[in-house]
Parts: C-alpha cells; structure tokens; sequence
C-alpha cells in the first residue's frame, strides 16, 4: 500500500454546484492526486487542495511534449455505491503511452491507490444523475528544468477530477478531413499524448467555422480510409454488420469502443474491425444500406451522427430513437450505473474508507 500524505481543503465547493446543469469540463472537485518520479522511481505520494501548481518555465514538457493523459468516468449508483468504469484499462494505456512518449510506468498499485484515495475524498462530487458522471483525468508531464532535447528524468503523474455533463448534447455533424493529418502510420497516434490534441485543432477549428461540431480523420497518405472522429472512434451500421476501423498506431484504443464491440457482438450483431473507406460509407449509404455512424468515447460515450461531408458529398441520418447506438449506449450506461448486471466485469467499486481514521494513522 502507498503512504499518501493528505493535506484537505477547509471547506469544500460542492455544495455551489448545479448538478442539474453540468457543463463538460468545468467544474473541478476539491482535491488531487499527485505524485513525484525522481528519475528512479515514484513516491511523494500526496492529496492537496486541487488549484494551480508552481512550474519553472524551463518545465521540459512544456517545450517538447512528454505530456501524456488518460479520460475515465466514475458513476454513483442508485444504491449509493460508487463505481469507477474499466480503470485496469486505462491505466495499461496510460503505460503503453509513457512507453511511447518515453516516460515512466506506474504500477498498478500507485495508479490504482491514488485514485481511489482521490475519489473516497471526492465522492460527495460523484452525480447520481442521468448523463451525468465524474471524470478523472491522471495525466503525466516532464519535469526536468532543463533546455536540450532529451527526455526528462523527472515527472508528475497528477490525477484530478471533474464532475461533468455531456460532451455533446445531441447528434454530431461531421465532416470529413482531406487536407490535414491527425496521424501517420509510425508516429503517436495511438498514443494518448497531448501532442496529438494540438495536432487537431486547426483542422477542427476550421470545421466548427463551417457548421459541424467535429472532423472524421483519413490516414495520412491517400486520405481514403477513416480513422478517429474528432475524440472519439467511429462506427457503421448496415443491417445486422457494424463496421469500425482496426486500432493500430494512428488510432487510439477506445475503451467505450472496446465495450461496444463486445456489447453489440452479445446483442447478436456482426462486429467487423478491419480497413473502413470514405467510400463505403458513402457507397452504402447511396444504396441504402448505411442504417446510422455513431461515435464512442469516454467523454462522448455513444453519441450518434446525424450527417457526414465528404467535399460535395453528403449524408444525413435520422436518429432512431430505438435505434442500434441508442440501445448500445443505454445498455452500457446500465452497467455502468449498476441498473444492469456487470457479466463482464468492468465496473470497479470504490469502497469508501475513513479517510480521517487514515489521515490520524499516519499522523497527519
Ligand atoms: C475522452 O473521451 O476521455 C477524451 O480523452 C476526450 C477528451 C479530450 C475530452
């Protein structure tokens, strides 16, 4: 067990918060996580008020991007209890991305300690409400003060919560990417590193100015196959076939993807993870064929597109209220909110400890 040093807020913040009216990504809970790798290994483990922290300019991650960061959600059930959804997964993602971004592993005891801790101190910032959810954010950064070009030695590994509402409110427009590169077969896509957030902005920027909320991203050299969507990856439905591009190194490895696939291969539907192209989609929409797209994310979970653009071509899909995105994302958010049963075990309780019998064990 890990020896987490607490340093508590006097008051907390919670009770200013609109439950029923959440925004994404705005609303911080009162503490966080943190903890120090000294080139050797990690400890200093600590709860602190969450707020600003004091960085050097010369903070190496702020220059060449070892910045790396996961997205996970945490529900409160309707019996009170509290679960986090997958956790394992994200932080086995979290080390294949510091092995790519070269920078250190976390055990799962670190990752998996501090959150916990985190989230029993936290938990009165868990909603019970429909679409709504606590999203922790572990990230890791560089923190070498150093200017040359070489990866640090040192890092913070930080976990922070946010209580949050829906990422999008309703059906997504898309358009389809042509001109920019999200990623490229032998670079970090799949990696969840901060590098690749930047990298989409522009594209995504210009997209926003022309009416649609995110852009669907191409490979690289012939922009003919799809890859991610905007934060999240993409799915095709036609009859009883779901279709979604393989992960490899330009896609990331959802894990509301990973659910889904699984979800809707138990409801009978046939997943097929392999080469999707622009054209197929539209070829099949043109035949009628396409039945809807949706998109799946921690942030977004299961969010259907309404239409897709592709230069001067263009689809647009009625949402179906009894439709297959609807019914996958309802059944995922029942798991996950313990209104259904958990058969494949990924939901992980967050038993609530004592934190001020902790807190006195360890002289605080
Ligand atoms: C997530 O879905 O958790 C993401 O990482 C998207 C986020 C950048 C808002």
């Amino acid at each position: 067990m890990i020896n987490i040093k607490y340093h508590k807020v006097p008051q907390s913040r919670v009770s200013d918060v609109d439950f029923n009216n959440l925004p994404f990504g705005k609303e911080f809970t009162d503490h966080m996580f943190i903890a120090e790798y000294d080139g050797e290994k990690w400890g200093n483990f600590k709860i602190q008020p969450y707020g600003p922290l004091l960085l050097s300019p010369s903070l190496s991650c702020m220059h060449y991007g070892q910045a790396i960061f996961e997205g996970m959600k945490v529900y409160r059930t309707h019996k009170d209890e509290v679960l986090a959804f997958r956790p394992l997964e994200n932080h086995q993602r979290m080390n294949a991305s510091a092995v790519r971004m070269c920078m250190p592993e976390l055990s799962e005891e670190v990752f998996m300690e501090g959150l916990q801790a985190l989230v029993n101190l936290d938990k009165e910032w868990v909603p019970h409400i429909e679409n709504t959810s606590l999203y922790l954010r572990p990230f890791m950064i560089a923190t070498d003060d150093f200017l040359g070009v070489s990866a640090s030695k040192t890092y913070m590994f930080i976990i922070y919560g946010c209580t949050v509402g829906p990422y999008y409110t309703k059906p997504i427009k898309v358009k389809v990417e042509t001109d920019y590169i999200r990623a490229c077969k032998g670079g970090v896509g799949e990696a969840k590193t901060a590098g690749n957030y930047a990298a989409a902005m522009y594209a995504t920027r210009i997209a926003i100015s022309e009416g649609f909320n995110a852009v669907l991203w191409t490979d690289a050299l012939e922009h003919k196959y799809v890859e991610e969507l905007g934060t999240s990856n993409i799915f095709a439905v036609s009859g009883n076939k779901i279709i979604t591009p393989e992960t490899k190194d330009t896609i990331l490895k959802g894990i509301t993807r990973m659910s889904i696939i699984t979800l809707a291969r138990t409801m009978g539907y046939e997943v097929e993870e392999r080469p999707l192209t622009v054209d197929e989609i539209f070829d099949k929409y043109a035949s009628g064929a396409l039945d809807e797209l949706f998109a799946t994310g921690t942030a977004a979970t299961v969010t259907s597109i309404c239409q897709l653009n592709h230069l001067n071509r263009e689809i647009l899909l009625p949402v179906k209220e009894d439709g297959v995105a609807v019914t996958l994302k309802n059944r995922l958010e029942n798991i996950k909110r313990g209104k259904a049963e958990d058969v494949f075990e990924w939901t992980f309780k967050i038993f609530p400890t004592n934190i001020e019998k902790v807190m006195s064990s360890e002289g605080v």
